[in-house]
């Protein structure tokens, strides 16, 4: 077991929630927060291989999550049989990779849009869909035109501004992917208010994502990104990365979607959920001191200091909607220890 998510039967709510991609990072907690609500789980997947895997990794998980087979996301209608009965979506799958983007069009901007559009689709053909809840970043919020030491003070207003025209043309990544995450917001806003349908939307906007991995891995390199800078410190490599911005902790993110299922403040809205700066520095130095015995392995902190004239992202709306974020210390400790483990297990079975 990976992890103990401490599931308990809780009969009191039993309304229906589709999670797209639930054997994903971000999916896979969101479905165990739902769970521990109460809620019913529908899970889409693209294999019953890896919805099986995740439940070896979960035990506990068993029989508590309804899948269904969604081979391909970006196809017209792709989730149209799996939303029947279905309260709410929380769409989260969406593509993630910027190192080896050879098509922006089509490996990014279309998958994200497409994505987004197929889960809309289907919910206006259920009558009892209230919400859908889509996992968006802090990605379609960042100004990069802005000079990063403006102490700007970024919110649930501000928008990404890249146009469509750069992101097809743009050679980064990078700004690839930040620019998938803008469109596919603005399509599924633009959906909204074209076609009026019976349920309202909203987006959760975190930005890098730590925290420990319940869900299916091939190896430590298939770590999402956020969590290989931390792997990278603590792998033995001794490789100090040097990077800074914002975090969030994945069972936060996961909380943030059953909190904005129903939240009235949300109806339409957008959530920004960093629980606050982070630093690969500072991450070396909670980790060696939580974990002295393993100071072989722990990257040291370099002497490149901590840019404090870095931009800042107001976290206040969430906090006013109920949000609790788990502290710096607590996300790194139990993702080192979790990744740890995870890495233990590739090695025994190999
Ligand atoms: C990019 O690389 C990842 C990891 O190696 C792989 O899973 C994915 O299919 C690749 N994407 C494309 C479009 O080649
Ligand atoms: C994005 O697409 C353009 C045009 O096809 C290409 O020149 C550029 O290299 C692509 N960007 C990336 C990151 O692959
Ligand atoms: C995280 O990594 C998994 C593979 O381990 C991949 O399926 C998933 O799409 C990634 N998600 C994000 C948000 O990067
Ligand atoms: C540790 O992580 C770095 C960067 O991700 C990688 O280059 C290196 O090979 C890893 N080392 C081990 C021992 O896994």
């Amino acid at each position: 077991m990976v992890c103990s998510s401490g599931i308990e039967n809780n009969m009191s709510n039993q309304q229906l929630v589709l999670v797209t991609g639930v054997t994903g990072f971000i999916g896979a907690h969101v479905a165990v927060s739902l769970l521990k609500k109460g809620y019913r789980v529908r899970g889409t997947v693209r294999s019953m291989e890896k919805a099986n895997e995740l439940i070896r990794l979960n035990p506990e998980l068993k029989d508590k999550i309804e899948f269904v087979i969604v081979k391909d996301i970006t196809e017209p209608y792709a989730f149209k049989d799996v939303v029947k009965d279905c309260d709410y979506i929380c769409h989260v799958a969406s593509p993630f990779f910027i190192s080896n983007v050879t098509d922006n069009k089509t490996q990014l901007l279309d998958p994200a849009v497409q994505g987004t559009l197929s889960a809309l689709e289907a919910a206006i053909t259920e009558p009892k869909v209230k919400r859908v809840v889509i996992t968006s970043s802090f990605a379609a919020v960042g100004d990069y035109t802005k000079d990063p030491s403006s102490g700007y003070v970024y919110s649930e207003k501000d928008w990404n501004p890249i146009s469509y025209e750069e992101a097809l043309k743009t050679e980064s990544g990078l700004l690839a992917y930040c620019a998938s995450k803008v469109f596919a917001e603005k399509a599924a806003r633009e959906w909204v208010k074209e076609k009026q349908p019976h349920f309202d939307i909203c987006t959760i906007n975190p930005s890098y994502v730590f925290g420990p991995t319940i869900h299916p891995m091939n190896s430590m390199e298939s770590l999402n990104t956020s969590n290989q800078i931390l792997w990278t410190i603590i792998n033995g490599s001794k490789i100090q990365p040097s990077t800074q911005g914002f975090e969030t902790d994945v069972r936060d993110v996961a909380d943030a979607h059953v909190l904005a299922l129903n939240h009235p403040k949300l109806s339409g809205g957008r959530m920004l959920i960093p629980q606050g700066p982070f630093f690969t520095n500072t991450m070396s130095k909670i980790l060696l001191e939580k974990f002295p015995e393993k100071k072989d392995v722990i990257s040291d902190p370099s002497d490149v200091p901590f840019d404090t004239k870095r931009f800042t992202i107001d976290n206040s709306f969430s906090k006013s909607v109920g949000m609790k974020y788990y502290s710096e210390e607590q996300t790194y400790i139990d993702t080192a220890t979790n990744l740890w483990e995870r890495a233990k297990q590739f090695q025994e079975n190999n």
